[in-house]
C-alpha cells in the first residue's frame, strides 16, 4: 500500500509541476498513470513542494556555476566555432559554462517523445552515460567514457549495449548543432539531464572527455549480467573501484526505465513512476513479496500482488546478500540519503579514467525546476 501512495505521490507531485511547467513532467504524470494498478483517489495527499535547483554559487563544495572560460582555457579546449551559437566570432572557440548550459537544455528538450517507450528517453539516456562509463578497469585504467568507443564495433555490438543506438542516435541532431563537444562529454551530460530532469539529485559534471577511435574499444564481459548474484555484482563493481555502499547507490536508477524483450530479453518495469526518480526500487525490493514469472523468457522476479513489476535476479542480489541488504534498508527509508549518495557515485562513475585538467564542477539546474 506504501508503494501505492507512494507513486500517487510521484504522480501529483509531477501533475503539480505539469500543470506550470514542463511538458515532459505532463507526459511523465501520464505514464505513471500507465501503470498504476488502481485509478487515483478522490481525495490524494497534498502535493509536496517542488524541488529547487541550488542557486549558483561557486561555495565550498567545489561544484562551481559561473562560467568559467579561464579554466577551459587553461584546459586547452581549442575549437574552431562552426555552431550557429557562436558564429559570431571566428576563430579559436572556447566554450564556456554558458555553451555547455545550452547543450543541457537542448538535451533536456529532446527527452520527451510520446512515441517512445513510457515517453521518455530519459531512462535509456542514462543507461547510455553508465555503459560508456562502466567499462573502466581501475588497474588497467582502461576504458571509462573517456573516448566514447561504443560508437565502433565490436562494443556497440556488445551484448550488455543492445537498444543504446537508440539513446546514442537521439543525442546525434544535438551533437550536430554543437560539433565542438566530444561524445564522451554529450553522454555523460545526456546522463546528468536525464536524472535531474526526471526528478532526480543534481549532478555535478565537469567537460574533458577527448573522442578515440575504434582500437581503444573495450573487451566484451565488462559490464553486469543480470542474470548474476552478489560474487559477480561485486567483481564487476569493484573492477571500477566502487565499495558496496556506491554498488546499491548505483543500481537505485532502477527505479526508472524499464527492461526490453528485444534488448536484454527481460521485460518490465521496475516500478510504478519509470520516469520519475524516487527511492521507490528499494521500497519495491523490500515491501514487495516476488517470485519467479512464469513466461517463455530469462529468470526474471515478479511482484504477486500486480504482477506488473519485476527485479532482475542481480537486484534481488541486493537483499539475499546482508551487506548490500543494510544499505537498500537505508536508501528506502531515506531518500535524501539515497540521493546525496547516487549523486556522489553517479558523478564519480561518469568521470573513470578521464584525464581532466580542471578541478573544478559545474551544476546546471533543471529546467524543470
Ligand atoms: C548489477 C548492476 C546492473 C545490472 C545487472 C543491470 C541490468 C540492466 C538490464 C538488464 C536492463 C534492461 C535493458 C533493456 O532491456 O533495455 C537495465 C536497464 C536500465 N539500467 Fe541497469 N543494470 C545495472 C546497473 C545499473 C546502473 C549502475 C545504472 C545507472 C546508474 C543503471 C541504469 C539503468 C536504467 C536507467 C535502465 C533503463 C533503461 C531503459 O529504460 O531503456 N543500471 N539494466
Amino acid at each position: 500500500m506504501s508503494l501505492l501512495r507512494s507513486s500517487l505521490r510521484a504522480s501529483s507531485r509531477i501533475a503539480s509541476r505539469a500543470s506550470t511547467r514542463s511538458p515532459l513532467a505532463l507526459r511523465s504524470a501520464l505514464s505513471v498513470r500507465r501503470f498504476a494498478t488502481e485509478p487515483p483517489k478522490a481525495a490524494e495527499p497534498a502535493p509536496e513542494p517542488t524541488p529547487k535547483p541550488e542557486p549558483p554559487s561557486s561555495g565550498s563544495s567545489g561544484i562551481i556555476f559561473a562560467a568559467l572560460a579561464a579554466a577551459l582555457a587553461a584546459g586547452g579546449y581549442y575549437y574552431y566555432s562552426t555552431t550557429s551559437d557562436a558564429s559570431a566570432t571566428k576563430g579559436p572557440f572556447v566554450p564556456t559554462y554558458e555553451d555547455y548550459r545550452k547543450v543541457y537544455a537542448d538535451i533536456a528538450d529532446a527527452l520527451e517523445d510520446n512515441d517512445y517507450d513510457d515517453g521518455s528517453f530519459g531512462p535509456v539516456l542514462i543507461r547510455l552515460a553508465w555503459h560508456a562509463s562502466g567499462t573502466y578497469d581501475v588497474n588497467t585504467k582502461t576504458g571509462g567514457s573517456n573516448g566514447a568507443t561504443m560508437r565502433f564495433d565490436p562494443e556497440a555490438s556488445h551484448g550488455a549495449n543492445a537498444g543504446l543506438k537508440a539513446a546514442r542516435d537521439r543525442l546525434e541532431p544535438i551533437h550536430a548543432k554543437y560539433p565542438w563537444i566530444s561524445y564522451g562529454d554529450l553522454w555523460t551530460l545526456g546522463g546528468v539531464c536525464a536524472v535531474q530532469e526526471m526528478g532526480g539529485p543534481t549532478i555535478p559534471w565537469r567537460p574533458g572527455r577527448e573522442d578515440a577511435d575504434a582500437a581503444a574499444c573495450t573487451p566484451d564481459g565488462r559490464l553486469p549480467d543480470a542474470a548474476q548474484g552478489s560474487d559477480h555484482i561485486r567483481n564487476i563493481f569493484y573492477r571500477m573501484g566502487f565499495n558496496d555502499q556506491e554498488i546499491v547507490a548505483l543500481v537505485g536508477a532502477h527505479a526508472l526505465g524499464r527492461c526490453h524483450t528485444d534488448r536484454s530479453g527481460f521485460d518490465g518495469p521496475w516500478t510504478f513512476a519509470p520516469t520519475y526518480m524516487t527511492n521507490d526500487f528499494y521500497k519495491l525490493l523490500l515491501d514487495e513479496k516476488w517470485h519467479w514469472r512464469k513466461w517463455n523468457g530469462p529468470k526474471q522476479y515478479e511482484d504477486d500482488k500486480t504482477k506488473s513489476l519485476m527485479m532482475l535476479p542481480a537486484d534481488m542480489a541486493l537483499v539475499k546478500d546482508k551487506s548490500f541488504k543494510k544499505y537498500v534498508e537505508k536508501y528506502a527509508k531515506d531518500n535524501d540519503a539515497f540521493f546525496a549518495d547516487f549523486s556522489k557515485a553517479f558523478a564519480t562513475l561518469l568521470e573513470l579514467g578521464v584525464p581532466f585538467k580542471t578541478e573544478e564542477k559545474w551544476s546546471f539546474p533543471a529546467s524543470s525546476a
